[in-house]
């Protein structure tokens, strides 16, 4: 009789680990101070970073009780917060309480309206439905489930006619001259970025029905980013 080996199971250990990869930039006040300049950041995107604040912010109406998922540096949240206005509200939640604490140090003396909380946007539990849910340049940091938890966290968390805008990287156009340069910069540092430029963003909902959504998308910077919007349709007949 052939015997029969048992296999055991064998676990694969990641390179890296998955939640480290950015404490180089979240978690050292230096670092994260540096990088919170409006100046140095348009300068790193070439004035994308004010034009795609200004954008988000637009997408949104005065008086809305939005959700952001996820802190930012620059100006992007102070853009969205005067949009909203003092009649709305801006709740911010992220997983690390460093860039909590900056923000409140940076926000608490000039805006009234922004709520800041500790909570995993991949893990978000909420019967609170909200007029816009924002995630701005948080999805390229996310390992692939946690990219599908919060797209379609961000989309159950919408009103009925509400509007979740995200903005990421996109694939830039082949002879865009940073092209390979962002390639070799996403190898070395962000693993999960390039997922971004392969896939749509609508393709990471999960158990929504995706027809109840209204999708736009448009494109930056010679396809460098991409704003895409999702509207909950508030009746579909
Ligand atoms: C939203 S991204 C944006 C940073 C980007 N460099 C910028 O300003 O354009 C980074 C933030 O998201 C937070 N974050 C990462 N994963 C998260 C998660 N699962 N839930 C909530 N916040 C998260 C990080 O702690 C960090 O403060």
């Amino acid at each position: 009789m052939m015997q029969q080996t048992q296999k055991t199971r064998e676990f694969v250990t990641l390179p890296v680990k998955v939640n480290g990869i950015y404490d180089w930039l979240y978690n050292k006040k230096d670092i994260y101070d540096f990088f919170d300049s409006p100046f140095l950041l348009n300068l790193i995107t070439l004035g994308f970073h004010k034009k795609l604040s200004e954008s988000v912010a637009r997408e949104v109406k005065p008086g809305a009780q939005v959700l952001q998922m996820g802190c930012t540096f620059g100006l992007q949240i102070e853009e969205l917060a005067y949009q909203v206005g003092e009649n709305g509200s801006l709740t911010i939640i992220d997983n690390n309480k460093k860039q909590l604490m900056r923000c409140r140090r940076k926000y608490d003396y000039l805006f009234d309206n922004i709520r800041l909380k500790q909570a995993d946007a991949a893990g978000l539990k909420t019967d609170k439905k909200y007029d816009n849910v924002v995630c701005y340049n948080l999805l390229h940091e996310l390992p692939p489930l946690s990219k599908v938890q919060v797209v379609s966290n961000a989309l159950a968390a919408l009103k009925p006619g509400g509007k979740a805008v995200f903005v990421d990287y996109h694939n830039p156009c082949k002879w865009h001259p940073l092209r390979s340069l962002m390639r070799m910069f996403n190898r070395l540092y962000q693993p999960f970025a390039e997922k971004i430029w392969e896939r749509g963003i609508d393709t990471y909902a999960q158990n929504v029905d995706v027809t109840d959504y209204f999708w736009t998308k448009s494109v930056y910077g010679l396809g460098m980013y991409q704003k895409v919007t999702a509207t909950r349709r508030d009746n579909k007949y």
